[in-house]
């Protein structure tokens, strides 16, 4: 694996050894890597001849100057996940590399999915997440960027920005990687006691109840099955739940042929915050 640090060194890199129609996958991450995101490097390699990490922990995208601060950034065992994972090129530039001081304001239209579900608890969060993948595109110009279906929200806002801003790459999504009794995968499960572990559990029964009774029960009796789902394992405090329509993450109240839905739920448990989703159609 090489890695760069610099736009320039990464750019004259990839211009000497993209040869033909050489594809290139782009994997944005902002480190402290797991199996997660190793799942997403292998999906890229299956679909690229060559693999691009980024790894850039993007002020623009944090609310709180703290978050942002106490971020982990466990740089030696990222690199050797990425090696050991077989990835091609590691690009780890600094803040001013990537925003220089000249830096012109960001803003994309992104509708209503800015101020929805993430979008209303963590506000402009999803600019700085659109002005660093953009930049990240630019750079790159990759022909596949993979990206978790666990954020789902943020999927849907990058597929935004490529359709905005007419650009050429494919966003391909990977499915959420779960424990083998359901509990999605997330650096903050570390911070879960076993307990915690087994209660949330029960966002996936939930989640898995809307999905298993999608096609003969109501919408509201759906949400409110999996509300009950939520409530009977106690302790667990649901910030939202909802079936939206995915495109859009409108709530939905009814199902259409031909149409894609998806549940979204974030659930506090054990003051760490955990969110899921499953998609129903
Ligand atoms: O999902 C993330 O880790 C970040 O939001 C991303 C896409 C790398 C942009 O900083």
């Amino acid at each position: 694996m090489v890695t760069f640090k610099t736009k320039e060194a990464l750019q004259n890199y990839l211009h000497t050894h993209r040869q033909g129609n050489q594809k290139i996958a782009l994997v944005p991450t902002m480190g402290a890597l797991h199996d997660g995101h190793i799942s997403l490097i292998k999906e890229a390699q299956q679909l690229a001849d060559i693999v691009v990490c980024s790894i850039f922990v993007n002020p623009t995208q944090f609310n709180d100057p703290k978050d942002l601060e106490k971020y982990p950034r466990p740089i030696e065992s990222d690199v050797k996940l990425l090696s050991e994972a077989g990835c091609d090129i590691l690009f780890m530039p600094s803040v001013e590399e990537m925003y220089p001081a000249n830096e012109e304001p960001w803003h994309i239209d992104l509708g209503r999915l800015d101020s929805l579900w993430e979008g209303e608890k963590r506000p402009g969060h999803f600019q700085g997440v659109t002005q660093i993948v953009y930049k990240l595109f630019n750079l790159v110009e990759p022909d596949i960027a993979c990206f978790g279906q666990k954020d789902f929200q943020q999927v849907m806002v990058i597929q935004r920005l490529v359709d905005l801003k007419k650009l050429s790459v494919h966003i391909h999504i990977c499915p959420t990687i779960r424990s083998k009794d359901g509990l999605a995968l997330s650096s903050r499960n570390m911070r879960l006691s076993e307990a915690g572990k087994q209660k949330a559990l029960a966002i996936f029964r939930a989640l898995s109840y809307i999905k298993m009774h999608i096609a003969d029960e109501s919408i509201a009796k759906l949400k409110q099955e999996a509300l009950n789902i939520l409530e009977d394992e106690g302790e667990i405090t649901v910030e939202y739940l909802a079936i939206c329509t995915a495109r859009t993450l409108e709530e939905t109240n009814h199902i259409d042929a031909g149409e894609t839905y998806v549940a979204l739920a974030v659930a506090w448990i054990e003051g760490v915050r955990l969110i899921d989703n499953m998609i129903l159609t």
